[in-house]
């Protein structure tokens, strides 16, 4: 049986997905508020409840072999980046779990002090690492699937708004190969007990992207670039009514700020291990906008 958190997700749903069209046993954690319908058609077992609530955490891990957490933390880091992971963590031990797979985020590892979910991942992959568990450690950059809601309002008006350093890089990578990254590290041999960056195949700039959707649709992109201290004096004013949301706002600023891409060599790395070619984002984007 695999536990999957975060499992109506863009992540979590493709990894339900592919764990069902293989046949495998799946739980998803789900909130009762969650779109979870699908998951539910494929044959998921459904597990309702909060993973802010410990006590839902041991509920949903007991008798599971396998845990991939996917799941994101709605702006509270520290309950759900940190405190349900590291719950999980444990109950994975509690349950002679053989395999924990974790997404973390590229750059985890930078030490950024502004950034609560960046802090919460790191501090989770170090005690993952020292659990004694099997596990593998995923540290995407940009997902493309987050690209196609923008890529629906450049399709209607051509504009695209770029905050911050256009020439910045970075590594989209789709979500369909991560989420069968996510489900292949508990059989691939290659993938036990490492962390690994997962990017796209080839390293883009941040404009790239409209110049990706304007070949794709043909049409001449409108590009708006605003500088990054507009985002500065927003959180700035906003501290002021809702502190919390403004340390919140770090992790944000951090992901505008600095680049996000994985070297030449990790992709070939990550190619060879999981046997498989990663798609390009332009091929993903066509795929899901039936182009
Ligand atoms: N998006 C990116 O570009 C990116 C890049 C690097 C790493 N990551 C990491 O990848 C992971 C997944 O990202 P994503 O974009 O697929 O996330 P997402 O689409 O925003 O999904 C988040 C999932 O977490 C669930 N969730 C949130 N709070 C919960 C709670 N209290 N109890 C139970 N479930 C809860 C959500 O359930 P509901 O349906 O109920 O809301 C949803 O299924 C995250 O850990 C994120 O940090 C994302």
């Amino acid at each position: 049986m695999f536990l999957v958190t975060g499992a109506t997700g863009d992540i979590g749903r493709r990894v339900v997905r592919l764990l069902r069209e293989s046949d495998k046993q799946v739980r998803a954690f789900v909130r009762l508020s969650s779109h979870y319908g699908e998951l539910e058609h494929r044959g998921a077992e459904l597990f309702i409840g909060d993973l802010r609530f410990e006590r839902d955490i041991k509920k949903a891990c007991q008798g599971v072999r396998y845990i991939i957490s996917t799941h994101g933390s709605d702006g509270d880091a520290l309950a759900l980046d940190y405190r349900a992971n590291i719950e999980l963590i444990d109950q994975a031990k509690v349950n002679g779990v053989e395999h924990f797979v974790f997404i973390s985020v590229l750059g985890a590892d930078r030490g950024y002090e502004d950034a609560p979910v960046f802090k919460a991942k790191r501090e989770v992959e170090k005690y993952l690492v020292s659990s004694g568990l099997n596990y593998t450690i995923l540290r995407p950059a940009g997902l493309a699937s987050n690209l196609l809601p923008l890529a629906e309002r450049f399709r209607e008006t051509g504009i695209y708004v770029l905050i911050g350093d256009a020439k910045n890089r970075t590594s989209i990578v789709s979500t369909d190969d991560l989420a069968k990254i996510a489900v292949n590290s508990v059989s691939v041999i290659g993938a036990r007990n490492q962390i690994f960056p997962v990017g796209g195949p080839s390293i883009l700039t941040r404009e790239d992207i409209p110049r990706t959707f304007s070949r794709i649709f043909n049409k001449e992109p409108v590009i708006i670039n605003a500088p990054l201290f507009l985002v500065d004096g927003f959180r700035g004013a906003l501290g002021l009514i809702n502190p919390q949301a403004q340390k919140s706002l770090g992790t944000f600023r951090t992901l505008l700020a600095n680049e996000f891409f994985c070297k030449t060599e990790e992709i070939t790395n990550l190619e060879a291990i999981f046997t498989f070619p990663l798609e390009p984002l332009e091929s993903f984007l066509k795929r899901y906008l039936s182009i």
